[in-house]
Order: structure tokens, then sequence, then C-alpha cells
């Protein structure tokens, strides 16, 4: 049987990482055939897309072209791993997916979805995903959280107000798709694995 693809999204520093870790952990230790896996990057190429994309000196980068950079590596991660482990049979878990480009270079940057649709309709069409999880935590609540971003990242150094939209963004996709579903963070990372854990189970994805 084919896996399930479950991808995972939120803004910055909404805890994915750590998470994801969790996840990953009891996944393990469930004895679950899975593959954990991100974007923008995950095979050889793809990371090197990523080294470009988020290259913080090069500011000079349109916004078309950091939206085809992600479609891209995505193109390539879902043909080189994505694709085999789900035909493996395998639940592959995928860190950010085609709704980060809705909600960064879509909404944030205001390349509108229609673009985004266009340039990742391979992704849309033939890996769309069972069940997306959005860690929902506001901006300014992940930054707190955080203490502070990484610098000499493109995209941690866009301000408060970009990411504010990226939020936004990401509540608009909650209302369009039913797979994309929030997990409420304002407890503590321990309640939110719960949670994590109850929805995959509730979307018959764990048992
Ligand atoms: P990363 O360091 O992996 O961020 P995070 O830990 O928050 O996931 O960097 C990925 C960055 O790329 C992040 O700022 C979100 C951005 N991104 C897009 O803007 N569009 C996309 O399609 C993808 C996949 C990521």
């Amino acid at each position: 049987m084919r896996g399930k693809f479950v991808t995972f999204e939120g803004c910055e520093g909404s805890g994915k990482s750590t998470q994801l870790r969790f996840l990953g952990e009891y996944l393990m230790e469930t004895g679950v055939d899975f593959i954990m896996t991100r974007e923008p990057g995950g095979s050889p190429i793809a990371e090197d897309i990523r080294k470009i994309i988020l290259n913080g000196s090069y500011t000079e980068m349109c916004d078309e072209c950091e939206a085809l950079l992600y479609a891209a590596a995505r193109l390539q991660h879902l043909k080189e791993v994505v694709e085999p482990a789900l035909s493996a049979g395998k639940l592959v878990i995928c860190d950010r997916y085609v709704d980060s480009s809705f909600a960064y270079q879509g909404y944030a940057r205001g390349l509108g979805a229609e673009f985004i649709k266009k340039i990742n309709s391979f992704a849309l069409e033939k890996y769309p995903p069972d069940l997306t999880v959005f860690l929902d935590i506001s901006p300014q609540d992940a930054f707190a959280r955080k203490h502070g971003a990484d610098l000499s990242d493109r995209m941690e150094k866009m301000g408060l107000e970009f990411h504010q939209r990226v939020y936004e963004g990401y509540k608009k996709l909650q209302k369009e798709y039913p797979r994309f579903v929030a997990v409420d963070c304002s407890g503590t990372k321990f309640e939110t694995a719960e949670n994590i854990k109850e929805l995959l189970k509730a979307k018959d994805i764990i048992k």
C-alpha cells in the first residue's frame, strides 16, 4: 500500500523543529516505517538550491526567482526522495511544503496564489498532502519564544510585519483546504506534541 504524506507548516520560531524531533522519536519507538525530510532541501541538489535561496548576501534576488527556486527544489525532492518512500509504503513527514510557498511568496511577498499554483502544478496535482499540520502560534509569540532570529538567514532577516503576513497567509489556507489543520501551540511543548499525536491518530495517519 502507498504511504501517506504529511507536511508540517508554521511561522519562524513556531517550535516546528522541536515538534518534529519529538514526533520522530515517537514514530521510532512505536515502530512506524517512516522518513522525515525537509524543504527546501532533503536531497543533495535541493540542498544546494537551498543554499542559494537562503544566502543572506543575495539581496538582489527577485521574488519570482525565489518562488521558482523553491519550486525547483521541491520537484527534485519529490522525485528523488518523496516518491520512492511513498511507493515503498512509508509514511513521509516533510518539514514545509507548497503551503510555505503560498504563505511566504504568494501572500507575504505578494506574488499571488495563482502564480504559486501555476509553478507548483506538479506538486499540487501529483502530490497533495494527506494532511498538513499547521503549528498555530502568532509571530509575536513565536519571536518571543525563539529569543531572536538568525540574522545571517535571508528569510529570518525579514521583519515582524512580513511574518505577520505569512501568518495571515496560513490562516487563509486553513479556510481553503480541509487537509490543512491548525494545532494549538499555546501550551507547553509537551502538550503541543500530544495535540499533534492525537491529530495524526484522528486522521488515521498512525494507530
Ligand atoms: P528553515 O531554516 O528551514 O526555516 P524553519 O526552521 O522556520 O522551517 O528555512 C526555510 C525558510 O524558507 C523559511 O524561512 C521559510 C522559507 N520557505 C519559503 O519561503 N517558501 C517555501 O516554499 C519553503 C519551502 C520555505
